[in-house]
């Protein structure tokens, strides 16, 4: 089979190139490993940055997020006996909306489906072939067990953290950084409507606790728990009891309102970014090239990022053979990438409760410099809100 570019990975960022580059006539075949309805149902981020619903809106993905997201002006931050509010409008003037990736996915499967777009779900074995040259190529077996070749102009792995694509760059071409933090995520997903306006970012000995929320009837709330933590060892009422302490239930009359929780799960945190996000033809993109901590909510609007920064290169370079923007691609994106791995990582550890007591009096230092002052609350406020993608 032949295609311009072949996209591996049909997460936020394969989806969104291939929208992208279909509005601009260039052809792609999507290759995924997880059934669609898998992929559309994964419980994972839930915040878009004003230029990613920008961009949304841009090319005609905004209309369900319209109407059915929620905008949000800022977040609360709080640590025990005082919450402050940051108003991001008022800082930066910038909104943020809250929006589930699983809706952003449906929305991208239902405008791929409407353009007729060729997607391989439930494939196996997908392999990347000749990326040094300019005739890369993809194979794999289709989920009927056929084999399949797919030759390309070019290669995007939007395939995550766990992606072949990273590795079928050679250890010479590439370095890697990481770090991995000493704790975890216990996120749950609960039928009941949020107990707050607007996010609470909560610092508390016991540990880090989120209230977010998905809908006006449905909550996403998030513990910080030790790494190696086991579901079993969390029965709801457990959950609840530790969000109510961490939240500050009762504190000034407020009151944390649990519910039937639908999803529970641990999610590991680590900082990693590969550079560069390209190899010959192979160019990288989203989760592929780069994982946050989630505590800035950066992990899929840097996706968006991505798509919306390669989507043009590839057209100049397919289109006007003008290479220009493609060799460019890795920096500018990186350049985003790292201002995204350090505010997830100052967000991170400002926030998550260390077994260092020094740790602690530093960070509450610095919670009430950041909650109370104009310029830590505008720097909170204009990377959380999110940069211009210049899409
Ligand atoms: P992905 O969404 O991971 O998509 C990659 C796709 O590639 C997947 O569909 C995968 O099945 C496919 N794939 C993998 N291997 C192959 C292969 N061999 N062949 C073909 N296809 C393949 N961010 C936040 O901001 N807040 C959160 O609360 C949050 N929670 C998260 C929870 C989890 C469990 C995870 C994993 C991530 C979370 N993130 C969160 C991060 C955010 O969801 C990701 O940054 C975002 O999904 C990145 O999009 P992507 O398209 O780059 O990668
Ligand atoms: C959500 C996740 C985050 O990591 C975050 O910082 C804010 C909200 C969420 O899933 O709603």
């Amino acid at each position: 089979m032949r295609t311009e570019v072949v996209i591996i990975g049909a997460g936020p960022a394969g989806l969104l190139l291939s929208h992208l580059l279909g509005r601009e006539g260039i052809e792609s075949v999507v290759v995924e490993t997880r059934s669609r309805s898998h992929v559309e149902s994964r419980v994972r981020a839930g915040i878009l940055e004003s230029s990613t619903v920008e961009l949304l809106d841009a090319v005609g993905l905004g209309g369900r997020l319209r109407r059915e997201g929620d905008e949000h002006r800022g977040i609360h931050l709080q640590w025990p006996g005082e919450r402050h509010r940051l108003d991001f409008v008022d800082l930066v003037g910038r909104s943020v909306w809250v929006y589930g990736q699983t809706e952003l996915q449906k929305d991208l499967g239902r405008a791929r489906d409407v353009a007729g777009q060729q997607i391989h779900y439930e494939v196996t074995g997908t392999e990347v072939h000749d990326i040094d040259g300019d005739r890369p190529s993809v194979t794999f077996l289709d989920s009927d067990g056929t084999e399949v070749r797919v030759e390309a102009r070019a290669v995007v792995g939007c395939d995550g953290s766990f992606g072949p694509s990273r590795a079928a760059v050679p250890e010479k071409a590439k370095q890697t950084w990481g770090r991995a933090y000493p704790y975890a995520w216990l996120g749950v997903l609960a039928d009941v409507p949020p107990s707050t306006d607007e996010l609470i970012y909560a610092w508390h000995p016991h540990g880090f606790a989120l209230h977010s929320m998905r809908s006006a009837h449905v909550s996403r709330l998030y513990l910080q728990v030790p790494p190696d933590t086991d579901l079993a060892d969390w029965p709801n009422d457990r959950i609840w009891d530790e969000l109510a302490a961490r939240l500050g239930h009762g504190q000034d009359g407020w009151q944390l309102t649990p519910g039937p929780i639908t999803e529970k799960s641990v999610l590991p945190m680590r900082s990693f970014v590969m550079e560069p996000m390209r190899h010959g033809s192979l160019f990288l993109a989203g989760d592929a090239a780069h994982i946050v901590p989630p505590t800035g909510a950066k992990g899929l609007n840097l996706a968006v990022a991505d798509a919306a920064l390669l989507a043009p290169a590839l057209t100049a370079l397919l289109r006007e053979n003008d290479s220009r923007l493609a060799d460019a691609y890795s920096a500018t994106a990186l350049r985003r990438v790292w201002r995204c791995t350090h505010f997830s990582w100052w967000m991170t550890t400002m926030l998550h409760a260390s077994t260092d007591p020094f740790d602690a009096r530093l960070q509450q230092s610095q919670l009430r410099w950041v909650a109370t002052g104009q310029a830590g609350a505008t720097g909170l406020a204009e990377n959380y809100a999110g940069l211009p993608i210049g899409f």
